[in-house]
């Protein structure tokens, strides 16, 4: 679908940039701008700026930027049309419905026809669970405790015991073996027989974010192997990058979430009112899944199995939601597996309590770490405290670092001070041999940022400061035009720019960036806006600042021009840029009259 550039530029105009990012991320006016915490990366203290007037954003810490569109589809993993769509109905502005001929439905994409199929297998599903066939499936859920209206809301379903029931289901509907083959809700064999993935189950829908059905989980009722059968990954099913119960967990509105390990642990602490509880696909959490968390929530809560594989689980869990900025917190479940069991057994009020109760994700480290060591050794013990120490060096402030050692030293009662002489010892020897610790690699990255040229932050500064006080577009006009501009996608946004000015008589910046297709390109767009210089300049200063930076770009742009004439022995051009060159030295640029 191929939506004309004036409606794009409606919806975009009708959305404004601090109220859309303003409902995702918190922003606190500073000055002329917003600013918060980015949510693309991982940060202590706000660089992520978001401004009204040029209804861009820009991240002074990771260099991301662009206008509306390109936050909704960084933020929320969309396609253009998908962010189009979504910030079109916010404002109510009505897109044209695409016409599906014969031929756009094949052109439709995989993916959407993925989609496709899996709601209608959903439906599907649970329409078999509330028939006839699936009075034992929907027993085996009455029997786990949950309400018709939690069958609902997670829409659980039941697939049938003929093995190629959903299939015939399926292809009724016009799907053929194509794209059936790439919902992994079918198998094929060598001679093409197929097979139903899931039969005689209890069907759990995978949804992403956006409740859209991506894959599925599906229960044996009662003993049987394996317990759980997941959807294969497809086009549409990443296990890295989603969460069960993400969809639901993420409009909680709780400072928190809860991670736990199954479908049925989520499912069951929905009902019980905590519905901000997350699991993983049936796989190890991953650091993508910390950083969709991280878009939500600082703080999880790490509600895993009580049992020796669960506790395995926390323990590789925890370096992965630090690592992300996250603060973890482990929930202890004893004396029952999970909190699907704990919740039968004891209750919501009991489980808030060992919510409230939740332990420091460091002190169940350290905890764990005692079961291994017999204390009453004194070399075990000896061992036992040094593998602390070292630990402890992951804290790097000070107060923090003492505030744990404080923790660690009551608990075992070996005194503060000598902890932390323990501490420093190994926090000397690492300052000794460091070589890639994190303070050191952002470092390097850093630098490697930096040194850009000073060319190209000059010509970055004037586009800048044209969109922020476009009466400098006339008084430029005639010695710094859109070709003076030597990097290649400054010279198009200069030319886009200047074209607003002077034909358009609008300059809407934010509008730009859309013209630019990929990722990079928006971003580097975005950040031509954006660009500082310092703040604190009087009129005079940055009078004398601009011109000076007029000069350069086009005192630059002549002597490549010049380069350029020499090379190809162009004398006549080469005699009318020493004359432009010398009319340079007398140029001024007034700005006296306004
Ligand atoms: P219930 O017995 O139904 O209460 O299961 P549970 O929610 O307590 O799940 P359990 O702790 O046994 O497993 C946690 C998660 O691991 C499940 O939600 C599945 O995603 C996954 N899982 C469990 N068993 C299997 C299996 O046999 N195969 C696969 N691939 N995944 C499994
Ligand atoms: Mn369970």
């Amino acid at each position: 679908m191929f939506y004309p550039e004036e409606l794009v530029e409606e919806v975009r105009a009708k959305n404004d940039i601090v109220d859309v990012i303003g409902s995702y991320v918190k922003l606190q006016r500073k000055g002329s701008n917003h600013m918060g915490l980015c949510p693309f990366h991982n940060e202590k203290s706000a660089s992520f700026s978001v401004s009204s007037s040029k209804q861009m954003y820009h991240c002074f810490g990771c260099g991301v930027g662009g206008n509306v569109f390109t936050f909704i589809m960084d933020y929320e993993n969309y396609s253009f049309v998908e962010a189009l769509k979504l910030l079109a109905n916010r404002v109510g502005v009505n897109l044209p419905e695409a016409e599906y001929s014969e031929e756009a439905k094949k052109q439709a994409s995989i993916k959407s026809r993925l989609l496709e199929i899996n709601k209608e297998a959903a439906k599907y599903y649970y329409y078999q669970l509330k028939s006839e066939r699936g009075q034992a499936a929907y027993k085996y859920l009455k029997d786990r405790a949950l309400s018709d209206d939690t069958i609902k809301q997670f829409g659980l379903g039941y697939s049938n015991k003929t093995g190629d029931d959903i299939y015939q289901y399926l292809k009724h509907l016009g799907y053929d073996d194509s794209i059936l083959r790439e919902s992994g809700l079918i198998s094929f064999d060598e001679t093409k027989k197929t097979y139903d993935k899931f039969w005689n189950r209890v069907m759990f829908p995978i949804m992403d974010v956006n409740n859209r059905v991506i894959g599925f989980g599906g229960r044996v009722m009662g003993e049987g192997s394996p317990k759980y059968l997941n959807s294969p990954e497809t086009k549409l099913f990443d296990k890295s990058r989603n969460l069960f119960g993400l969809n639901f967990a993420r409009v909680s509105r709780k400072p928190n979430m809860l991670l736990c390990e199954g479908y049925m642990d989520v499912i069951a602490l929905h009902q019980a009112g905590f519905n901000n509880a997350v699991a993983s696909l049936g796989t190890a959490f991953t650091g993508l899944q910390a950083n969709l968390l991280k878009r939500y929530i600082s703080e999880v809560l790490l509600t895993y199995d009580s049992d020796e594989a669960g506790t395995k689980a926390a323990l590789r869990a925890i370096p992965i939601l630090k690592e992300a900025g996250l603060t973890a917190k482990v929930i202890n479940m004893k004396p029952y597996k999970d909190p699907d069991e704990f919740i039968k057994a004891l209750g919501a009020d009991e489980f808030q309590k060992r919510i409230d109760n939740a332990q420091n994700a460091f002190l169940f480290e350290v905890e764990v770490m005692e079961r291994e060591y017999d204390l009453g050794d004194p070399e075990m013990k000896t061992k036992f405290f040094n593998e602390i120490a070292k630990k402890m060096l992951v804290f790097s402030e000070e107060i923090e670092r003492n505030i744990y050692i404080e923790a660690v030293a009551t608990k075992y009662m070996i005194g503060f001070d000598n902890l932390r002489k323990l501490v420093n010892r190994y926090g000397a020897q690492m300052i000794v041999g460091q070589s890639d610790t994190k303070e050191r690699s952002h470092d390097n990255l850093k630098q490697k940022q930096k040194p850009e040229d000073g060319m190209k932050q000059s010509q970055k500064i004037l586009l800048t400061w044209l969109i922020e006080d476009t009466r400098i577009f006339d008084k430029i006009k005639g010695i710094v035009d859109p070709d003076d501009f030597t990097e290649d996608l400054y010279k198009q946004v200069a030319g886009m720019l200047f074209e607003q000015y002077f034909t358009e008589h609008t300059v809407i910046p934010a509008k730009i960036i859309n013209r630019f297709e990929s990722k990079e390109e928006q971003n580097e767009v975005a950040s031509l806006f954006t660009t500082t210089v310092r703040g604190d300049m009087t009129d005079l200063e940055r009078k004398k600042a601009i011109e000076e930076t007029v000069l350069r770009i086009k005192k630059n742009s002549l002597d490549e021009q010049s380069k350029k004439a020499i090379e190809h022995n162009d004398i006549l051009a080469l005699q009318k840029i020493i004359k432009e060159q010398a009319d340079l030295q007398k140029l001024h640029i007034s700005f006296n009259d306004g």
